[in-house]
């Protein structure tokens, strides 16, 4: 994709984005609630049109979003769109169909998937019968029948059980090793870090900053990570500490208060001082920086879920 444009109205939610995905890798797409990731996806298979800009797919660009190209696309929904009135199987089956499946071949393929995703024993039940994460996993084997070349994957484990979790994490890296190409979409670091080859951040329709995990650590390794318990956060003076030179971030949870600055600056003796001033202080702690810490300097927000301004 390049230069991609997509509004909604007054508002922006593609603002010139730029993205390259190579045949083999899991490319981890991370943005907070309303970043542009889900637009971004429905832009690149031809779901909702583009303003300005170019997609090019599989090599194509004059008309990317050919059947044949279609066919070669996999795409995990956001919200599970799978029919509650068909069984796994039957959902399966239908999905296959629209995929051009047929006969002896699409029998073989619905079983292949549904034992990949772990289901073959569920295959005559229905989807109102499953859990959240069985349903997850029902949602993506119906992307799978076809062994599309790219998958893409729109939050695939929001809201799952860990076991689901680590299955579909498993899946993914298997699908790898058999060559499909995979975008994967999440609010959840822990994940990009296991499964990535690369990691693109985003921000209010913009790409921030991409690399490798650790490429993107680099990036920030002379800040660290501070964490103070304190007595009671109401008192905690919060602006201040925001104003001292080379803080970053400052987020309270709970008991605890957490800075983000500047590394080997004298930071976290003028930061200690300044909250003993306002409230006792019950611990401390410090920490390199990780992939949350990336995102919170690039965009100043948390990631996690419903993660909104921090
Ligand atoms: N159909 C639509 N009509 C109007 N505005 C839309 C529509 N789809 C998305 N938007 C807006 O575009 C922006 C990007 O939304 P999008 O769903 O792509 O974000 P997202 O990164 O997928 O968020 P989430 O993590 O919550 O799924 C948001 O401001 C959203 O409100
Ligand atoms: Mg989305």
């Amino acid at each position: 994709m390049q230069g991609v444009v997509k509004r909604y109205g007054n508002a922006v939610a593609l603002d010139y984005v730029d993205l390259a995905i190579y045949e083999g890798e899991i490319v981890g797409l991370l943005g907070p609630n309303g970043a542009g990731k889900t637009t971004l996806i429905q832009t690149m298979t031809g779901m909702v049109p583009i303003e300005r800009g170019t997609i090019k797919l599989f090599g194509q660009s004059n008309n990317p979003f050919t059947h044949a190209n279609k066919e070669k696309l996999g795409l995990v929904t956001q919200e599970i769109t799978v029919y509650d009135e068909l069984t796994a199987k039957e959902n399966l089956q239908f999905f296959a169909g629209v995929y051009g499946l047929k006969g002896s071949e699409r029998k073989e393929r619905v079983q292949e998937a549904l034992a990949f995703v772990g289901l073959a024993e569920y295959a005559d039940k229905v989807p109102t019968k499953f859990s959240g994460g069985m349903k997850r996993r029902l949602n993506i084997a119906c992307a799978l029948t076809h062994r599309p070349k790219l998958l893409i994957m729109d939050e695939p484990t929001v809201g799952i059980d860990p076991q689901s979790r680590n299955h579909i994490l498993e899946s993914v890296k298997k699908l790898q090793e058999q060559g499909t190409t995979i975008l994967y979409t999440t609010h959840y670091m822990e994940e990009v870090q296991e499964i990535a080859s690369r990691v693109v951040i985003m921000d209010q329709g913009q790409m921030i900053k991409g690399g490798t995990v650790d490429q993107l650590i680099q990036s920030i390794q002379h800040e660290e990570r501070i964490h103070i318990d304190v007595a009671d956060t109401s008192l905690l003076p919060v602006e201040q500490l925001q104003s001292i030179a080379g803080v970053m971030h400052v987020d309270v949870a709970g008991t605890r208060v957490t800075v983000i600055s500047t590394a080997g600056s004298g930071n976290v003796d003028r930061i200690l001082s300044l909250v003993k001033e306002y409230t006792g202080v019950l611990g401390i702690q410090t920490e390199n920086p990780d992939l949350e810490d990336v995102f919170l300097t690039l965009t100043g927000k948390q990631l996690r879920d419903g993660g909104g301004e921090a």
